[in-house]
């Protein structure tokens, strides 16, 4: 299969071009370790002339431009996306090191999220609000102006659906900054948007690093709305960069999701998911439901179900398609097998599987594993590993299964096993948690349901209507006519 290969370039106000010194940044293979493509690193500069380009969209075509035709322009580029899946989804499987299957399902999702959106654009509006005598009230819905939409590297196009998309069909103007060890699928989204009809500006795409790219983005004085997804640290550097010039931040920060698992539940429903939400993407997910917590009842019984599973798991190259491929790079395997040693070292590892033989050594392998016994405030139990590695915690009742999951700084989503129906809604009111899940997890990855964080998972809410409202400003106009 080949695949296109986006030239080391950024996009500023409709043009590729080089970035301002004219430097590059090479682009790995996780699979292999290979080095197959560059990237341009951007620099303070360029971000200059990315807001500015985006500025000046909204005081031209695009900022004169009907919500019902940014909904068709929406439309069109979703279009184009499954036009291209296969294009994409190599892209992606390589420069993420992702199993083609969930690369594929990227794909649906981007182009998921365009349908959504482009399907909402001209069903946002503002309201009338009854007042006094004389006055006639009523509310504008606007756009925040230019968005900066600073993404990480697990699920590139998923993030630029649920943000960049979600910004656009508000009206506001963006400038995309990709993670630097995956930013292909950005730049290739971004060709495809231009050349179905996206007006220049619009969209602006600065690749580089993120202490540069990133930090100029997040700090730019002219940007009025800026989205992240990453990192808890970095988040909060964010957050503070963007507080000098007081502008708001949507923040998605990852966290330590549970998956709770009552003596009544469905355990062979449950199985598929419980397995599912921890090795998915290698386990490099924001919500990955990386905590099974079991009710004592039936904690032997699933736990070896569990430990079987985990037995035939086979890491190996994302184009191979195997159950998970490698980590995205030698730092995150450092970083998740110095948690891996951990668990070994105390003796809490109760199943692995395996990497692949067709593995290249250079790729960032770690075998899936299973902790079974862990304390709940094991540093196991409480970090995020971020990695293919999940943990196992016993409880007895519902109010120690409540304590357990909300015992993390972290606060993302949360999955219940229960045929209990009273029990469903108890604990749906009981769990920190932007989503919760019952008898199931995830939802399919829904884009019509709103998602974000409590805690050290962040605030704000990106997916569904929610993220409209979050992508935009309210004006209140009052008018005295006597
Ligand atoms: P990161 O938070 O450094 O990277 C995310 C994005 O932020 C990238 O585009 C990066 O270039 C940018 N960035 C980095 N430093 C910046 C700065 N000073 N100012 C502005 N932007 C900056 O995440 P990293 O280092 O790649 O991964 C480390 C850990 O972060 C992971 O092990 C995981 O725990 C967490 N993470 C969580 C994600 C999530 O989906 N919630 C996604 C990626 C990482
Ligand atoms: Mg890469």
């Amino acid at each position: 299969m080949t695949f296109r290969i986006p030239a080391p370039q950024i996009l500023i106000d409709g043009q590729w071009r080089d970035a301002d010194a004219g430097q590059t940044l090479p682009v790995e293979d996780p699979s292999s370790g290979e080095t197959f493509a560059h990237i341009a690193a951007g620099t303070a500069r360029d971000v200059d002339a990315a807001v500015a380009a985006a500025r000046a969209a909204l005081a031209g075509e695009w900022g004169a431009m009907p919500a019902f035709e940014r909904g068709r322009v929406l439309a069109r580029i979703g279009h184009a996306v499954l036009e291209q899946i296969d294009d994409l989804a190599h892209l992606e499987a390589r420069d993420v090191g992702k199993p083609l299957k969930q690369a594929r399902a990227d794909v649906v999702a981007l182009a998921r999220y365009l349908e959504f959106y482009a399907g909402a654009a001209d069903k946002i509006h503002g309201e009338t609000i009854p007042f006094q005598a004389g006055y006639t009230v009523y509310t504008l819905r606007e756009p925040h102006g230019v968005t900066g939409h600073i993404i990480p590297w697990n699920y590139p196009m998923q993030i630029i659906g649920r943000s960049v998309t979600a910004a656009l069909v508000m009206g506001n103007a963006a400038v995309l900054k990709p993670a630097e060890q995956a930013s292909l699928t950005s730049m290739a989204f971004a060709r495809i948007a231009t050349e179905a009809g996206l007006p220049a500006g619009a969209l602006n795409v600065v690749t580089g690093l993120g202490a540069v790219v990133g930090a100029a983005l997040a700090g730019h004085r002219d940007v009025n709305h800026v989205s992240f997804t990453g990192s808890t640290g970095v988040g909060v550097e964010i957050q503070k960069a963007a507080a000098d010039n007081a502008v708001p931040v949507t923040l998605e920060l990852g966290g330590k999701s549970p998956q709770i698992v009552f003596d009544d539940a469905d355990l062979d429903k449950a199985l598929p998911f419980l397995v599912n939400a921890g090795i998915q993407n290698a386990g490099q997910t924001c919500s990955a439901g990386s905590r099974i917590l079991i009710q004592r009842g039936v904690h032997d019984r699933l736990l070896a179900k569990l430990v079987e599973r985990y037995q035939t798991l086979t890491a190996g190259p994302a184009l191979a398609d195997h159950d998970l491929g490698p980590l995205i790079s030698a730092k995150q395997k450092a970083m998740v097998s110095a948690y891996l040693e951990l668990g070994r070292q105390e003796g809490l590892i109760v199943a692995e599987g395996r990497v692949s033989p067709d593995a290249p050594a250079d790729g960032h392998y770690v075998p899936p594993t299973l902790f079974a016994n862990v304390t709940p405030d094991h540093r196991l139990a409480q970090e995020e590993i971020f990695g293919p590695a999940v943990v196992v915690i016993p409880f007895d009742t519902e109010d120690e299964a409540v304590a357990i999951a909300n015992g993390t700084a972290f606060g993302l989503v949360a999955g219940v096993w229960t045929a209990d129906g009273g029990r469903q809604m108890r604990m749906a009111k009981r769990l920190h948690a932007g989503q919760v899940f019952l008898n199931n997890y995830g939802a399919a990855g829904g884009v019509e349901l709103p998602f974000g964080g409590v805690g050290k998972s962040g605030h704000g809410r990106e997916k569904g209507f929610e993220a409209l409202y979050g992508f935009s400003t309210l004006k209140t106009v009052a008018a005295h006519h006597g």
